[in-house]
């Protein structure tokens, strides 16, 4: 296995032995690789779903979907993908599960039909370690204790900013986290949870809250810390989840654009 830095401080593009990489064989490399690079490129893989799974089980457990679904098709067409609408928060800063205790622990996606030329689509990860990490101590100091209300509601305003009545109470029905601010990891580098789902800063004067969590987000997402992945066909992409914040860069909601996705079940709760 063999891994080139796509950026000094996010992303990594890895060159492993398609028998080694569904046997497992760098499993625990590879892991390690996801929290220092937070996120990795395997290209020209062109993995069957089968493919997909075998490999995601030798880094953790799947987590379903709706029950029973091990795959998702990340589409923008209702066509395709029944909740089109909900994936449409794709296109803002989140994390994967941040409305459940245990957020996902990694996030994968294969590449099943690109954008067509000039669409847009690729999709951006940022490491929120390191951006924590350059925090100033009066910064790190001023976060200790601070911690935010996320919910579905949050990241779906940005999608529908005038919900029905109806609407506003499906999305309430789904549980909301309380998250402190600081993700303190048993691997013992420190990240920010952020993104579309923070609702408010819990016992903060909203207006003040809804700075802080601005400012953030901004430093969080400075070039520096975000890798850009342009799609490729046969493109495996799999990133830690826990301390990073992804989206969809722009792109047409009738795209052919197509991924598969998986995700894993969280291992670390974040209070
Ligand atoms: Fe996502």
């Amino acid at each position: 296995m063999k891994a080139i830095n796509a950026t000094p401080l996010v992303g990594s593009t890895v060159s492993i032995d398609r028998a080694d990489f569904l046997s497992g064989k760098y499993a625990e490399e590879i892991q390690a690789l996801l929290v220092e690079r937070s996120a990795l490129v395997f290209p020209n893989m062109h993995l069957s779903d089968d493919e997909q799974l075998q490999f995601a089980r030798t880094i953790g457990d799947i987590h379903l979907v709706g029950g029973d679904a091990l795959l998702q098709n990340i589409s923008m067409d209702p066509k395709v993908n029944r909740s089109a609408d909900y994936t449409r928060g794709a296109f803002y800063w989140h994390i994967d599960g941040a409305n459940d205790p245990v957020p996902a622990k990694a996030t994968m996606l294969s590449v099943r039909t690109l954008p067509a030329e000039g669409e847009g689509g690729d999709t951006l990860i940022a490491n929120t370690y390191a951006a924590y990490q350059d925090l100033s101590d009066e910064d790190k100091k001023a976060l200790e204790g601070i911690r935010v209300r996320h919910c579905l509601e949050a990241s779906q305003r940005l999608v529908r900013p005038q919900p029905s009545l109806h609407e506003l109470e499906r999305w309430q029905s789904y549980p909301a986290q309380s998250h402190p601010l600081v993700w303190q990891h048993k691997h013992g580098k420190p990240s920010l949870l952020l993104g579309a789902s923070c609702f408010y800063v819990e016992g903060m004067d909203l207006a003040e809250g809804n700075k802080l969590l601005c400012r953030l987000l901004d430093w969080s997402t400075q070039p520096q810390y975000v890798y850009r992945h342009r799609w490729q066909a046969g493109d495996f992409l799999l990133w830690d989840n826990t301390g990073t914040l992804h989206r969809a860069a722009e792109y047409p909601l009738d795209s052919k654009r197509l991924m598969r996705r998986t995700t894993l079940v969280g291992e670390e709760s974040v209070a």
